[in-house]
């Protein structure tokens, strides 16, 4: 424990270019636990290669050749939070690439009950499997993880599928491939072109709900600033404010932004929503349940003064904030987001594991013509 408090110290007190170094080889993400990792050529890379995986998989020899790839690895899916969305679509990603899994859910199965540190039970994964996938409680854990990794024997990529009230990269990357696909003209083809511009700029964001807390609302805003032009509202009780880190990370960007307490202020304005809940299991004494989430609530009455373009995200799991009668109109993008999460999340294990050229090959091969 003391070891764990040491490092996350001196993982708080480094910058963050020092810290996307130890994560990153030869400026490619070799871990995945930061968003700040990802710069628009990465973002660009994953979103065009979860194209063409998604492309490939759709007949029966494209999805043998996808699961050749990686048949010679190993995922250990290390989840002691819960999560349905998250944890299937990893194990699905792992099945389109061809990755067995193994998983640990429930640390009282563990030895973690007969004394042995968490440090420890990690480096007896890394022994195991190629790689771990981690959902973790503690704010800055999976980029501990990741430097005892570095310096093993045989290190290992950590893949961080949440931690804390910290990050979420993944959930961001796939939110942007959503955005993306959301904002793309219809009429272009698929592949390279898609990606390649700055869609964002000119396009109002705006995250609604428990800013303060929800991790996937920091990761996308850090890939966000990636894209001069974009403009973000944060519309949040102001006790659930989003934190000053990534206001300034936002201000160090020059990216215009502007916050709101009440979702139906201006909602003819949004390109885009992103919804969040209420996060109230991280309440110490049930503070949250005095919040009046309406305002943090789009209803189905209020869809008749949305954009014809706009896209509604949820990261999901959702309660009340989005009226289930709104799934069925055009703007609503969370049940496709689902999906593209698998095929995002596909591309960067394959990206991890310097699979994307061979993918990249065989699709100008057999899909372009
Ligand atoms: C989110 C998470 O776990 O942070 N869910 C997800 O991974 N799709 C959002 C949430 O729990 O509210």
């Amino acid at each position: 424990m003391v070891t764990m408090e040491i490092a996350r110290q001196q993982v708080a007190q480094s910058d963050t270019a020092q810290r996307v170094a130890a994560l990153n080889h030869n400026d490619r993400p070799f871990h995945a636990v930061l968003a700040q990792q990802f710069d628009r050529a990465n973002v660009e890379q994953i979103c065009q290669l979860a194209d063409m995986i998604r492309s490939i998989a759709e007949s029966r020899q494209g999805s043998q050749y996808l699961r050749t790839l990686l048949s010679h690895r190993r995922a250990m899916l290390y989840f002691i939070q819960p999560s349905t969305r998250t944890f299937l679509s990893f194990t699905a990603a792992c099945q389109i690439v061809g990755t067995p899994y193994s998983e640990v859910r429930d640390r009282s199965t563990s030895s973690e009950v007969k004394g042995e540190s968490e440090d420890d039970t990690i480096r007896t994964f890394s022994q195991y499997f190629d790689f771990i996938i981690m959902r973790h409680p503690v704010e800055g854990f999976a980029e501990h993880v990741a430097r005892m990794l570095n310096s093993m024997h045989r290190p290992i990529p950590v893949i961080n599928a949440g931690s804390g009230k910290d990050q979420h990269p993944t959930q961001a990357l796939l939110d942007i491939y959503t955005l993306y696909r959301a904002f793309a003209d219809p009429a272009a083809p698929r592949g390279e072109p898609r990606y390649t511009k700055n869609i964002f700029a000119g396009k109002t964001i705006a995250f609604v709900g428990d800013l303060k807390r929800g991790r996937t609302v920091r990761s996308l805003t850090y890939l966000l600033c990636r894209y001069p032009g974009v403009r973000l509202v944060f519309v949040s009780p102001p006790e659930l404010r989003i934190g000053d880190d990534i206001l300034d990370h936002v201000q160090r960007h020059n990216i215009e932004h502007e916050f709101q307490d009440d979702v139906r202020a201006n909602i003819g304005d949004y390109d885009a929503i992103y919804m969040t809940r209420l996060q109230d299991e991280h309440d110490v004494a049930g503070e949250s349940k005095k919040i009046d989430y309406y305002r943090y609530s789009l209803t189905y009455e209020m869809a008749r003064d949305f954009k014809p373009g706009l896209a509604i995200m949820h990261p999901l799991p959702r309660r009340h904030e989005l009226d289930e009668r709104l799934d069925a109109l055009p703007q609503a993008k969370y049940w496709g987001q689902v999906q593209n999460g698998m095929w995002a999340r596909a591309a960067l294990i394959a990206t991890i594991f310097n699979v994307d050229g061979p993918i990249r090959d065989h699709y100008q091969a057999y899909y372009t013509f």
